[in-house]
């Protein structure tokens, strides 16, 4: 899978691409993230990508032209299964939208700033937004890290237990139980007995009697869905 994420603050999220599993991804050969710079594609001497807004509103808006032309340069090379902008008025992500982009080969990512994206780049440009919640942040770039680290996290490889993604959280609209490791007791706060049996069958339906109730009591909404 590639990934282009584009924005006015590349140093906010390339250390976030260049360590732990995003990193290994990349050296596997499994995932390439480019990150690029909005500014590189403005003819603006002082490098502005952003204007006021016509009728007379607050705040700026990042202009057409620069992000045009960052797309098409981009297009020029690869054909794009999505162009996602982050944003808070986009469809909430969840887990099956982390399923289904990772079956994708090539994602542009755009993080807005600033008042918002001239409108048109949506119109003309966006094949899909998304929001990661209903809060505002000050710039889509911790959104697009969110996503695109969920996304290649999926992909087959990329982490070494193929399972662990499977029995993720959310997966099947459970809470996943919890974990426990060495030692078996600290200070006296033990581990379920169960759990040291090495009875499989018991372990397993200690473990979906743990995912129900948790869900139960966490997140009763996710098992309308189910
Ligand atoms: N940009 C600002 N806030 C955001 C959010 N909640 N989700 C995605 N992009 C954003």
């Amino acid at each position: 899978m590639h990934i282009d994420i584009i924005t006015v603050l590349p140093e906010m999220i390339e250390g976030f691409f260049n360590c732990s599993i995003m990193k290994r991804a990349q050296d596997k050969g499994l995932a390439t993230i480019s990150i690029h710079n909005l500014r590189d594609y403005t003819e603006d001497k002082h490098r502005r990508v952003d204007d006021y807004p016509f009728g007379g509103f607050a705040g700026m808006v990042m202009k057409v032209e620069p992000i045009d032309k960052c797309i098409s340069t981009l297009k020029e090379k690869r054909e794009y299964d999505e162009v996602i902008f982050l944003t808070p008025d986009g469809e909430v992500f969840n887990q099956p939208m982390a399923n289904q982009l990772s079956l994708n080969q090539n994602l542009i990512f755009l993080c807005g700033h600033f008042k918002g994206i001239d409108y048109r780049i949506r119109q003309h440009l966006i094949t899909k937004e998304i929001s990661i919640g209903d809060y505002v942040l000050t710039g889509g770039e911790i959104a697009a890290a969110a996503v695109a680290d969920s996304i290649v996290r999926l992909i087959p490889g990329v982490i070494s237990d193929e399972q662990s993604a499977l029995s993720d959280s959310f997966q099947d609209n459970l809470l996943a139980a919890p974990v426990y490791t060495r030692p078996a007791d600290y200070k006296g706060w033990t581990v379920p007995d169960v759990l040291l049996s090495g009875h499989e069958a018991k372990i397993k339906e200690w473990e979906i009697k743990e995912s129900l109730e948790r869900t139960k009591r966490l997140r009763p909404d996710l098992l309308d869905k189910r």
